[in-house]
């Protein structure tokens, strides 16, 4: 693999994505990975991230310079690029000069390995307050800016370049050619990682952990369950049985989709359990968005359990006991609590609202190495739906926590009308790349008056709440374009009952979460 050494900002989990866009596995670590540690992996090239800090900070993450001696070809991305100057025997310092945003930069001595061939002059994407002001001995400057005389620096000897401009956001212009320069030419790493070659290894490995056991798999409807699945059955067929939860609290034709596409897509042998009414009756009357979520997710637990001891009596009957439980967990999950592999106990609370903690299943987690896109790419690999490898995330708890209110099968109807015309408009105009998801919110016990045909009307607001994000863990509003809205408003109104005005949440994240609840 490559690996992508973490020093703390959120800027590595990207550069490890842009790695595996060129066709390269690439691995996160964290910045106090020891040489030893780093022989151990074999890695075919190391990129260092950035980071949050000074090196001459006290406290700066730390770096064990032995791993530059190890021959392994390196790149280093702003804090990185100093740590790398430094280690190296070049000069790093505080000018008082600060870089931030989009700044020119100017290739020098034809740009080394890294930015032959590219413009003389380009825009690139600038964070930092330190500068190298010396690049060791017997590396080439490779870039300046006119700020920063040494903005890019690399020895052809060593293997070894850095930049202090960050290639791997989509402001750096030429930044994905400076990471696939460094990869392909200087580590010398083909571009062969991708969904088929994934597919392939994991169904060997499914194979090789399942053996003749029988496997049960929770379906979300979301992606991340759909293509874990889909993996697994493709691996070990009707070994595997899918359970699939209708909680009530689902968006207008999720259930048709999963029931219908996905099984004829996949073949997966599928038991719906149909638990609407449990669901709403425990919902009755509570207002609480926690308290929301936690009967949502004791239902789900209870519901799942059911078929479960049902499936488990079945397979004993039949002498082949259910030993496994397969989990849509992603790569990102996976370094949030800490990395490590092995193979984690049903604890983790997951995507449906955390899963049963006292029946003993072994976990199969086809997706643990894998970011969300390859994820997507893997679903259309393996022939799922659009709608259902497109789908933008969802919340487990759905519905439930979109209307701001206690939780009625009316209320239901109503924001199921209103999402399904919001969604279908923001499609219509090409908007589902830009947008990360939009939630729509019922505001269930607001109401405002209104003026329909001839008459008063004293109905509730729909909030439209569309953003933009890389992983949630921020977010921007979208501008959706007015004739869009305009578009939505307009239906919205005529075609839901009991809804007489459209607003949208201008709010970015912090301070609003995405949802309302
Ligand atoms: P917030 O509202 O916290 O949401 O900004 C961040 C992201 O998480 C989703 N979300 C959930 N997903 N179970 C889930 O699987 C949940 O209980 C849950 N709550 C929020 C939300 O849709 C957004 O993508």
């Amino acid at each position: 693999p490559v690996l992508v050494v973490d020093f703390g900002a959120q800027y590595a989990q990207l550069i490890a994505r842009r790695v595996r866009e060129a066709g390269v596995y690439s691995e996160l670590v964290p910045h106090t990975i020891s040489a030893d540690e780093v022989r151990a992996k074999n890695p075919a090239g190391i990129v260092l991230s950035g980071g949050p800090s000074s090196v001459y900070e006290e406290g700066a993450p730390a770096f064990d310079d032995a791993i530059f001696d190890l021959g392994i070809p390196a790149l280093g991305i702003c804090y990185g690029f100093q740590v790398m100057a430094r280690a190296l025997g070049g000069t790093v310092g505080n000018t008082g000069d600060r870089e931030y945003g989009a700044t020119e930069a100017q290739v020098l001595g034809g740009g080394g390995a890294i930015l032959a061939g590219q413009p003389e002059n380009q825009n690139v994407w600038m964070s930092h307050g330190d500068a190298v002001q010396q690049a060791p001995e017997g590396f080439d400057v490779l870039a300046s800016t006119s700020v920063t005389p040494v903005a890019a620096f690399g020895s052809p000897e060593r293997k070894m370049y850095g930049v202090q401009w960050h290639p791997e956001v989509k402001h750096s212009e030429h930044g994905q050619r400076i990471l696939e320069n460094f990869l392909h030419t200087v580590a010398g790493i083909p571009a062969d990682w991708n969904a088929g070659n994934v597919i392939a290894e994991q169904i060997e490995a499914i194979r090789a952990q399942v053996g003749n056991a029988r496997v049960i798999s929770a379906l979300s409807g979301g992606v991340d369950s759909a293509v874990s699945t889909a993996l697994v059955h493709e691996a070990i067929g009707d070994q595997l049985t899918a359970v699939f939860v209708d909680h009530g609290l689902l968006r207008k034709g999720e259930r048709e989709q999963v029931e219908r596409d996905y099984v004829a897509s996949t073949g997966v042998r599928l038991i719906t359990v149909d638990a609407a009414d449990i669901f709403l009756g425990h919902l009755a009357g509570v207002t609480d968005p926690e308290e929301k979520r936690k009967i949502i997710g004791r239902e789900f637990i209870r519901a799942f359990e059911k078929v479960q001891l049902d499936l488990v009596a079945e397979a004993k009957a039949e002498g082949e006991p259910i030993k496994f439980l397969v989990q849509g967990t992603l790569y990102p999950d996976v370094v949030e609590s800490g990395g490590g592999a092995g193979t984690a106990n049903i604890k983790s609370h997951h995507n449906v609202g955390g899963l049963p903690e006292d029946l003993d299943f072994e976990l199969i987690e086809p997706l643990r190495a894998l970011f969300k896109d390859e994820v997507r790419a893997i679903g259309r690999e393996l022939g799922l739906p659009e709608a259902i490898v497109g789908r933008q995330p969802f919340p487990g708890p759905g519905l439930g926590i979109r209307i701001v209110g206690e939780v009625t099968r009316e209320r239901l109807d109503i924001l199921r009308e209103a999402d399904a015309i919001a969604r279908a408009e923001l499609t219509a105009a090409g908007l589902d790349d830009s947008i990360w998801q939009c939630p729509v919110v019922l505001l269930a016990d607001v109401r405002s008056v209104g003026v329909q045909g001839d008459g008063r009307t004293y109905g509730h607001p729909i909030v439209l709440r569309p953003v933009s994000s890389e992983d949630a863990m921020t977010a921007d509003w979208t501008r959706v374009p007015y004739d869009v809205l305009a578009r939505i408003s307009n239906k919205i109104t005529n075609q839901v009952p009991d809804v007489n005005r459209v607003v949208l949440d201008v709010t970015s994240k912090p301070p609003g979460t995405i949802e309302w609840e």
